[in-house]
Formats: C-alpha cells, sequence, structure tokens
C-alpha cells in the first residue's frame, strides 16, 4: 500500500470515531504530495501515521490544525525524521488491566506476573488500580490515581472479581520484557508514552499520567530482549509459592506468524498460565476454538486463558463481552 493509501485507510479505519484530529491529519496528509513524498524517502517501519504524528507532538509540534501542522512539520523534518528514527510506537494502555483483572483474579493466589511486549510496563499493576464493571461497584485500593470503567456484557469471566480480598489479585513478583523497554523514571520516556496517547482523549491521557505515577513507586524489573528469547528464564525466577502467569495484550500481532507460533507452542510447555489478549486472526489454534465469529465493523481483541478464548475486548480495555 502506498503512502496516501495508508494514511487516507487509517484516518478512515482506526482514527473514525476515535480521533477527529487525527482522523483530520490523515486525510490531509493523504492528499498533500509535498509531505507524501518525503514519508516516502522513510524506511518501510517509519512511515506510520501513528509515529510521524507523534513525532511531531513530541517536539511540541501542532496537530490540531493543518496549516499549522504543515508549515511546522516541513520546518522541523530533520528534527521529526530523527524522533521517527529512535522511536517506536510502543503505546502503553493501562486501561486493558480491566479485562486482565477477572482472569488473573481467578487464577490460585499469589501471582507472579510476566508481560511479554510489555513497553513501560503499565499492565504489571492491576492490582494497583481501581475498577467499576457496568454500573457495579468501585473495587480496587482506594488511593490508586487510576480508575478504569469496563462496560460487561454477560458475566465477569472467571466470575469475580468478588473471589478475592479486596476484589484485585494479589501480585508478588512482577516482570517484563520488550525489544526497547521504555523506562517511568525517564521523563523523555514519559513524554514519548504520552505523545502516543491520541490528542483527543483526555481521559486515556489522565489514566496514562496515573499508571506512570504508581509504576514510579516500584518500577517494573524489564528485560530487553526478544519474548520467544526471554520468557523462559523470566519463568524459572518466579519465586517458589507464587503461580507464575505470562500475558501479553496486542503484542503478538506485531510478530511474524513463525513466531507467533514458537511462543504459542512455548506457552503450551511452560508451568503457570497464559493470558493473551490479541486481535482475532493472531493465534490460529486459539481462533479455532472460538464460538463466536469476530464481529464485522469494529475492531476487538480476543481475551484466552491458556489458549482458550474467552471474551472479545474493547482494544484499550473499554469493554468485555464474554462468550458465555
Ligand atoms: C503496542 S505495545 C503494547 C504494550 C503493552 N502490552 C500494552 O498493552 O499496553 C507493543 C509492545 O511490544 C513490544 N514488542 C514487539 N515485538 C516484540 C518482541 N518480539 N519481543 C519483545 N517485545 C516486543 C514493542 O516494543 C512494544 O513495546
Amino acid at each position: 500500500m502506498g503512502v496516501a493509501e495508508a494514511y487516507r485507510s487509517f484516518g478512515r479505519l482506526e482514527a473514525r470515531g476515535e480521533s477527529a484530529v487525527y482522523e483530520e491529519l490523515a486525510r490531509r496528509v493523504a492528499g498533500d504530495a509535498e509531505l507524501v513524498r518525503l514519508i516516502e524517502d522513510l524506511p518501510y517501519r517509519q512511515r506510520q501515521p501513528n509515529l510521524l504524528f507523534a513525532a511531531v507532538r513530541y517536539l511540541g509540534g501542532p496537530v490540531e490544525d493543518y496549516p499549522a501542522f504543515r508549515t511546522w512539520t516541513l520546518g522541523a523534518w530533520e528534527r521529526v525524521r530523527r524522533v521517527m528514527a529512535e522511536r517506536r510506537t510502543q503505546t502503553n494502555e493501562p486501561g486493558r488491566c480491566a479485562v486482565l483483572l477477572p482472569v488473573l483474579a481467578a487464577l490460585p493466589q499469589p501471582l507472579a506476573l510476566i508481560e511479554v511486549g510489555a513497553s513501560a510496563g503499565l499492565c504489571l499493576y492491576p492490582d494497583r488500580y481501581r475498577y467499576r464493571y457496568g454500573d457495579g461497584p468501585l473495587i480496587g485500593p482506594q488511593d490508586s490515581p487510576v480508575t478504569l470503567e469496563c462496560r460487561v456484557d454477560g458475566p465477569v469471566p472467571g466470575g469475580v472479581p468478588d473471589g478475592v480480598p479486596g476484589g484485585v489479585p494479589v501480585v508478588v513478583w512482577r516482570a517484563g520484557v520488550d525489544l526497547n523497554p521504555l523506562d517511568v523514571r525517564d521523563p523523555d520516556d514519559v513524554r514519548w508514552l504520552e505523545s502516543l496517547v491520541w490528542p483527543d482523549q483526555p481521559e486515556r491521557l489522565r489514566r496514562l499520567r496515573g499508571a506512570v505515577e504508581v509504576a514510579r513507586q516500584e518500577p517494573p524489573r524489564l528485560v530487553r530482549g526478544d519474548l520467544n528469547e526471554a520468557v523462559e528464564e523470566l519463568v524459572a525466577a518466579v519465586p517458589a509459592g507464587a503461580t507464575p502467569v505470562v500475558f501479553h495484550s496486542s503484542v503478538l500481532v506485531y510478530l511474524p506468524g513463525e513466531a507467533r507460533e514458537s511462543f504459542t507452542a512455548r506457552m503450551r510447555r511452560l508451568p503457570g498460565h497464559w493470558v493473551s489478549n490479541e486481535p482475532p486472526g493472531v493465534l490460529p489454534s486459539v481462533d479455532e476454538l472460538m464460538p463466536l465469529p469476530a464481529p464485522e465493523g469494529r475492531m476487538v481483541s480476543m481475551l484466552a486463558l491458556d489458549g482458550r478464548p474467552l471474551a472479545f475486548t474493547g482494544l484499550h480495555g473499554q469493554f468485555l463481552e464474554r462468550f458465555s
């Protein structure tokens, strides 16, 4: 797909309904021959709309008004290009903990969490956030700066969150792996994470900042590397008495098919549990067990425990639609 078409389809399929600012920006870039030519000169990996728009915002450029965006971006192109070469789209969405929590809370406690593709590790703190499922009561620690709202259709998988004290799992150990771990103590990394949140989503930005505050109190142990190479060592490091849980959300979707298959085989071999939250189509052996076809016309992830599908979920953890 050419650059103009990629930006046009990003605006239509990904931004529409989520971010009016990005929808308009993508549409206008697609029709701007000078900008399209500059983007075409970038390596393939660096041409994504998300990366360009985040780079401009990271450098303090405007995105809400196209003529201003265009003038600024053309004038600062060298700096924009450098950020796009150095950074990756590593959106870290703590909201996804809302769909992981009921599954985690139903496992034998206490837990040792291992997140593969952790970004800055903000999903490693499901026990430190507050939650409201539908119009149910708020659960989780009262002093948390993060409250996650999640719409639920059908019972919450696992029948929790009432089953454990305080409604949240007991986490005694947490670690993660990422090709490029981001550090919640590094102001540049945090500014990059903030730039990856779309501009007209103030609630997501608020919860990101709250989650960074939580993670800074006890920064996660994150190792740099490929998930297939690192995961066994991390599982082996889990302290005795804790249930190892390897989980991932919106990560395997970025891996080639072969790497996904070898990860799936590893998960079936390793002790403990495996929680996956990836779009349908990413894990064919799990898809085969899906009792419903993936919905058309909206993007969802599929939540599964040990390879058994449980629910469709919102990409940012905003809903949980249980299969039975
Ligand atoms: C979209 S982010 C999702 C982060 C986090 N799981 C969340 O849900 O907020 C995907 C992350 O996966 C990481 N990643 C992609 N391929 C990887 C691999 N082969 N090994 C380790 N990490 C990987 C990326 O660097 C990025 O930080």
